[in-house]
């Protein structure tokens, strides 16, 4: 009997076989241009990833680029205040359309730079000059690909058939539809650029066991950065100030389910902030505006994460919006979109430096960590370790990923 592993090229299918159970994946799968390919063709492009928050995007005409490996979508607000994903690629000899990350269709048309041929904002071709008889105008529209829109989270996926999304849509309804995304706006992007593999910048965010010695600030902070065993009582006391307030956002543990399964895969859990910290701002105290149902801080967070590549992160004041960008075996951009409500106003409400420092802090340090971590993998010498048991979620993930690579 053959199962899909055995349909893999040897070479992969003995690597995956290699793998010890509880350790980290052998150095091909960081280092491999033809195993990121794969990565892409049977894990990235199957996922649903999300393209950003709808607030970007809030007139007809205005588009964003969502991004994956050497794919580009722009996701466009339509005259119908609809929200599509069209690939960005001409229907004539494929230039991309647009080049900025964001940006807005003059007069509700997206004109190729090439030699003009003219799509509206359905994508729909609405002009091509000199073509011979017999064009049809109506045959050569820009692809569309699917797209949700929950809580004010923008999804899409290259898909053809969708892994169901309905799971993941009653998990953001409870997760960051208690925190009010669908009432946010972006308040300030960054963009990291990390050389290295996406999975190891994956790994690195699903595991702190590296956030006591790499992240003095945050550990400071959350609670999260010690061994789960020591955090019961803060954990529990979060939850009941949460109850006071009358925020219930049940865990979800059905991250690594999707393999196989048809659906996409989804994580929600709460986790306490330090007694003194109401957010996880500059100096611990609230934004002058809370979001969503909270009226006060329960002195917790809600982390949740959607498919392989969208996580999130929500206190009760702000929130943030982490996009993984797998662009090369060796380079993976990472965005981080912090949000506030949508009637926040900065000097009043908030002040930008308070709000951002600690991500921008976390995330100079993962940049670093995950850029070392790959210097030393490159190594012909590395062999792979064991993970500790504040690394369950990052065996957790590298588990699923390789499955999903034997179910693509
Ligand atoms: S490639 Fe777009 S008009 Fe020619
Ligand atoms: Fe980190």
């Amino acid at each position: 009997m053959t199962g899909p592993i055995d349909e893999l090229t040897p070479r992969l299918a003995a690597l995956v076989r290699s793998r010890r159970a509880g350790y980290a994946l052998p150095r091909d799968f960081y280092t491999d241009p033809q195993i990121f390919e794969c990565d892409v063709q049977r894990m990235l492009l199957r996922h649903w990833f999300c393209a950003g928050h709808a607030s970007s995007i809030a007139r007809p005409g205005d588009y964003l680029l969502a991004e994956l490996a050497n794919e580009s979508v722009i996701i466009v607000r339509t005259a119908a205040h609809q929200v599509r994903a069209l690939l960005n690629v001409c229907r004539h000899r494929g230039s991309r359309l647009c080049a900025e990350h964001a940006g807005h269709a003059p007069a509700g048309r997206f004109t190729c730079p090439y030699h003009a041929w003219s799509y509206d904002l359905e994508g729909r071709l609405l002009a091509a000059r000199h073509m011979p008889e017999g064009f049809r105008r109506e045959e050569m529209g820009l692809r569309s690909l699917p797209v949700r829109v929950v809580e004010g989270l923008i999804f899409t996926t290259f898909a053809e058939e969708p892994l169901d999304f309905s799971a993941a849509e009653a998990a953001l309804a409870q997760s960051a539809g208690t925190h009010g995304w669908g009432r946010a706006k972006v308040a300030h992007r960054e963009l990291y650029v990390i050389n290295a593999n996406w999975k190891l910048a994956i790994e690195n965010y699903m595991e702190c066991y590296h956030c006591q010695p790499a992240h003095p600030e945050y550990a400071r902070r959350h609670v999260y950065a010690r061994p789960a065993e020591l955090n019961i009582e803060l954990e529990r006391a979060a939850r009941q100030r949460g109850a006071a307030l009358g925020i219930r956002v049940p865990d979800i543990d059905e991250y690594a389910c999707a393999a196989g399964a048809g659906r996409e895969s989804v994580s929600v859990f709460r986790s306490a902030l330090h007694e003194g910290h109401a957010s996880a701002t500059a100096d611990g105290r609230p934004l002058g505006r809370y979001m969503g149902s909270f009226s006060a801080s329960d002195g917790n967070s809600t982390y949740f994460d959607i498919g392989p590549l969208s996580d999130f992160l929500a206190y009760p004041d702000h929130g943030l919006i982490y996009r993984f960008i797998p662009r090369a075996v060796d380079r993976t951009e990472m965005e981080l979109l912090w949000l506030v409500d949508a009637e926040a106003v900065e000097g009043t409400d908030y002040d930008a430096e308070q709000l951002t420092w600690l991500w921008k802090t976390t995330s100079i340090e993962d940049k670093r960590i995950v850029e070392m971590n790959q210097a030393g993998i490159d190594s012909r010498f590395f062999v792979p370790g064991p993970y500790s048991t504040q690394e369950s979620y990052a065996d957790r993930f590298v588990t699923w990923y390789l499955a999903e690579l034997g179910a693509g």
